[in-house]
């Protein structure tokens, strides 16, 4: 159950928390919202400016013409229309000639610019909306005097403003007005000049007013289409990098997933391995330990027999019924020398297994899982006495130990299962009956160890893979494969390499090399 639960948050772990977890995907989903939001909002402010610009131009061109029918009127120093009810003289005009008879009887009166524009201006506002007004703030008709609006417009061209613009709320709805000044020329001075104006001056201004709902109108088609267009591409964003995310993250999932199945069974093939070796130990082990306790088993049998006839002997010399044969039954010379040679023997045997428990103990290491100044070459005996079962039968070992050979820093129980790997191999490449030669030497930087066998020896083409996992030439089910290249692993991680030399039929050597300066592994 434990293990359940340790193997389901290491693969929790391997997918990172940002694909995990959904909420940590609201992060960018809301940023990508607040990009979309200033865009949106930047883009009805444009919308918003250029409609209210396309309205100002259309009044900036109504002030133009104005502006030309007026300079026209002006340039004539006024013009004359016939007198009707809707053209009556006017009152505000002080002219010597300002009415007039035709020679065929017709009234006519003088028109001046500002008259005109208010007749024109009357036109246009009962045609549609726009409505422009001549306007001063120091008007001779005081109808034209400039409303609260007009005044700071004309205020601001004053101190060189050269146009106004503004919206302004009317019982009608919103308004946007515009106004540019209207200057002095030498064409109006003929009737303005009296009153103290000259050419430059200021003389009013004329403002246009028009409804700001036409402009609302197409600011707010702009405006809905934008957030149209704007939502869209936020909802199909989100749609599409959601479902992405979704995506990888399933994908991370069943990644992570079959990682851990590969650990797992990466793990459970370096316990097999491990398994192997011990099986192989066991045998050995147990081999070796059975010849010993076998004859100690039969000495014992042999020294039984003995004590008993002597016990039987002195109990006849007790009772006194002892006789001559008796004595000479028990042949007591012999009895003297073998049995101290049985006892002998026996010690030696029980010497052999005690020697045999301690190797192991010092293969194994088991107390010691810790890096250490270990002696190789004690490394490398105790390792052969472990083994020598497996080696016994198939070759005669040389040991040509570097007696000068420095400890070197290592985990020793590591160390030793790497030779008894490389001790293992050697045997098994010999097919009849060989030589195995164990070296050990060193230089300056390095430590080695040397296992040269007389074996088969191997092409190049296995050469080149013999440190692969799960590569074997053994036939299946007699080797993992796995056992050079789990050496190679341990050796690696000491800061040291494996170097190979081998022919066909012509043996093969390894050596191990080790640092004298302990590489920083993880310790
Ligand atoms: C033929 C005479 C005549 C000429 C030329 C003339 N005006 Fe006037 N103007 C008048 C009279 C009269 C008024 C009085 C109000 C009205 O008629 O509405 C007036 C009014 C105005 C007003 C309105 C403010 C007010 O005082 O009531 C402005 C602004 C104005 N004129 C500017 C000009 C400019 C600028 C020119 C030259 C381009 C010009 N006028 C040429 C006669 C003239």
């Amino acid at each position: 159950m434990t293990e359940m639960l340790s193997t389901s948050t290491a693969n929790l772990r391997a997918v990172p928390q940002l694909i995990r977890e959904r909420r940590w995907w609201l992060l960018p989903l809301v940023l990508w919202g607040i990009i979309v939001a200033l865009s949106l909002e930047l883009q009805i402010d444009k919308i918003r400016e250029q409609s209210t610009q396309v309205a100002i131009e259309g009044a900036r061109n109504m002030f133009r013409m104005v502006m030309l029918t007026r300079n026209w009127n002006a340039s004539h120093g006024g013009v004359y229309v016939p007198v009707t009810p809707e053209t009556p003289p006017n009152p505000y005009l002080e002219h010597s000639r300002r009415d007039i008879t035709t020679t065929d009887g017709v009234a006519m009166t003088m028109v001046n610019p500002a008259y005109m524009t208010r007749l024109i201006a009357g036109m246009a506002a009962s045609d549609g909306g726009v409505v422009f007004r001549l306007t001063s703030l120091r008007p001779i008709r005081p109808a034209n005097m400039a409303d609260d609006w007009e005044r700071r417009a004309l205020e601001a061209f004053e101190h060189g403003e050269k146009e106004t613009m503004g919206t302004e709320p009317s019982p009608h709805g919103t308004i946007l007005r515009y106004m540019a000044p209207l200057l002095v020329q030498e064409s109006c001075l003929a009737c303005h000049a009296k009153q103290g104006y000259k050419a430059g001056d200021i003389r009013g201004g004329l403002s246009v007013s028009q409804s700001y709902a036409p402009v609302q109108a197409a600011t707010r088609d702009g405006i809905r289409q934008t957030t149209l267009a704007h939502g869209t591409a936020f909802l199909l964003v989100l749609a599409v990098s959601w479902g992405l995310l979704e995506l990888l993250r399933r994908r991370w999932f069943e990644l992570a997933g079959k990682m851990r199945e590969l650990e797992e069974a990466h793990g459970q093939l370096l316990q097999s391995e491990k398994m192997a070796s011990i099986g192989v130990l066991a045998a050995g082990v147990a081999h070796e330990i059975n010849n010993p306790v076998g004859f100690v088993n039969s000495n014992l049998g042999t020294l039984k027999t003995y004590t008993d006839e002597l016990i039987t002997l002195l109990e006849a010399c007790r009772t006194g019924k002892a006789t001559e044969a008796d004595f000479v039954a028990v042949e007591f010379d012999y009895l003297k020398t073998d049995s101290a040679d049985l006892i002998r023997e026996s010690r030696d045997g029980l010497e052999r297994v005690r020697k045999i428990v301690a190797d192991l103990k010092d293969f194994s290491r088991l107390d010691q899982a810790e890096w250490q100044e270990a002696d190789l070459n004690a490394g490398i005996e105790c390792t052969l006495n472990v083994v020598w079962n497996e080696l016994k039968y198939k070759a005669e070992v040389v040991r040509e130990y570097d007696p000068e050979l420095p400890k070197v820093p290592c985990l020793p129980a590591q160390i030793n299962q790497v030779i008894m790997n490389l001790l293992i191999n050697a045997a098994h490449a010999i097919d009849e009956r060989g030589t195995i030669t164990v070296r050990s030497g060193h230089d300056t930087q390095w430590a080695w160890i040397e296992i040269a066998d007389t074996g088969h020896g191997m092409p190049p083409e296995v050469l080149k893979r013999i440190f692969d996992p799960f590569y074997t030439t053994k036939p299946v089910g007699k080797g993992t494969g796995l056992g050079l290249s789990i050496s190679y692993d341990i050796v690696s991680k000491h800061g040291g390499r494996i170097d190979v030399s081998s022919k066909p039929g012509g043996g093969t050597t390894l050596r191990v090399n080790l640092p004298l300066i302990a590489a920083d592994m993880g310790r």
